[in-house]
């Protein structure tokens, strides 16, 4: 099963820092990048993630209009008061936590890291399994050296990690390890703190899109990182179901008055079904039948609107946006013109896209074929997503 499946993970976001290396006259995290505030990246990277029940972030003395202008419409569970150290800052989300009587996973993040692919939260989250600790790396790549005015010795950068966050622990591990920190000392992490305190804590793969803004420069770079991550991409789906007495006729997501309809395991949506294929496809992610199997009883008569909403949600997991879907029915009748407008909207409802990005097309063949003989009704579908290419 894929750590996805998790439910109940809390992710802090700290926000509370005043970006003194990055200069400028607002704090770095409220700043835009690709238009848009890197505070939102950082969250929206969670909130589309299916493991993440709650996001907690914690900004600093005199930052509340700049979050609240950075988030927008976005609701946090909380949005707390930071302390002068990140060490203060965390520890303020955690006092926040057991207020709630937060339990699960916590996944501690730097809103300075505004890239997060869902990947790292997955290998995070699995590594939790057997660690009450996991964080990620990337391997030092560069070569090390020692020295001020006149270089010193090497260093050897073998076992050597570059620690990014988010920082997974189990939240007793990671309370317990705040409690036993001396007050009088600073950790630049968690995990520093909770190996201190005796916890395991498991390395896991990073991802260069974590890179921290740190200074000024580091701007044009992130603009760049995602840039140069995010791609168009394509998928093509097809279907056929078989046309049958005595079944109701949906396609589209629309009930469709006709004397026949299509059988098969769900509804049958011939349409719907090849739209999924091509949303998957454009994601490589399969086919609707390793998803949804149709030995499996569950989907006996199941809306296939179900299925649609999976194959849209993973296109926003993956923190992909659709940008056009088209859909050719091919069938001699019933005529599908009369429907289009409903089937248009309701795909467009269903995909949460507007209905300009949605186009419906139907075909004969001429009575050739079996579509021509009207014993089924073929589907063929083209999506187009523009995706963030992290994962
Ligand atoms: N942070 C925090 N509370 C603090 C200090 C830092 O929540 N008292 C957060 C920052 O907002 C940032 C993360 O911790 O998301 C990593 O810290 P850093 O990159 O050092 O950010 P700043 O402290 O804001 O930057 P600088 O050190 O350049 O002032
Ligand atoms: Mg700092």
């Amino acid at each position: 099963m894929r750590a996805a499946m998790r439910s109940g993970a809390t992710a802090i976001i700290v926000a509370a820092g005043s970006g003194q290396r990055a200069g400028g006259g607002v704090p770095k995290q409220y700043r835009p990048i690709a238009g848009k505030p890197v505070l939102a990246h950082a969250f929206d990277a969670f909130a589309r993630h299916p493991a993440i029940g709650e996001i907690v972030i914690v900004i600093g003395a005199g930052q509340g209009d700049m979050a609240k202008a950075a988030l927008g419409a976005r609701r946090p569970t909380g949005i707390v008061a930071g302390g002068d150290t990140r060490r203060a800052s965390v520890q303020a989300a955690l006092d926040f936590m057991t207020q709630r009587s937060a339990i699960g996973p916590v996944l501690i993040h730097d809103a300075a890291r505004p890239f997060l692919p869902a990947t790292v939260i997955d290998r995070l989250l699995a590594a939790l399994e057997t660690a009450p600790g996991a964080i990620p790396t990337l391997a030092v790549a560069d070569t090390l050296a020692r020295g001020d005015a006149l270089l010193g010795e090497g260093v050897d950068r073998t076992g050597l990690h570059r620690v990014q966050t988010p920082q997974a622990f189990t939240l007793d591990a990671i309370r317990d390890a705040h409690e036993r920190w001396p007050a009088d000392q600073e950790a630049t992490d968690d995990a520093q703190m909770a190996r201190a305190a005796g916890y395991a804590v498991a390395i896991v793969e990073g991802d260069a899109m974590l890179d921290k803004i740190t200074t000024a420069a580091d701007f044009a770079a992130a603009e760049a990182r995602i840039a140069s991550a995010t791609g168009v991409r394509t998928g093509f789906g097809y279907d056929v179901h078989r046309l049958v007495e005595k079944e109701s006729l949906w396609l589209c997501g629309v009930h469709v008055p006709h004397s026949k309809g299509l059988s098969g395991h769900s509804d049958a949506d011939v349409a719907l079904h090849a739209i999924v294929d091509a949303l998957l496809g454009a994601l490589a992610e399969g086919d609707i039948g390793a998803h949804f199997p149709p030995s499996d009883p569950q989907w006996r008569g199941a809306p296939s609107s179900r299925f649609l909403e999976f194959a849209r949600d993973r296109v926003a997991t993956r923190g992909g946006v659709i940008s056009h879907i088209d859909v050719t029915i091919v069938c001699e009748a019933p005529k599908i013109g009369p429907h289009r407008d409903a089937m248009r909207s309701r795909l467009a409802e269903l995909l949460r896209i507007a209905p300009g990005r949605v186009s419906v097309k139907a075909t004969t063949t001429e009575r050739l074929g079996f579509a021509g003989r009207s014993e089924g009704i073929a589907a063929q579908a083209v999506a187009t997503l523009t995706l963030p290419d992290m994962d």
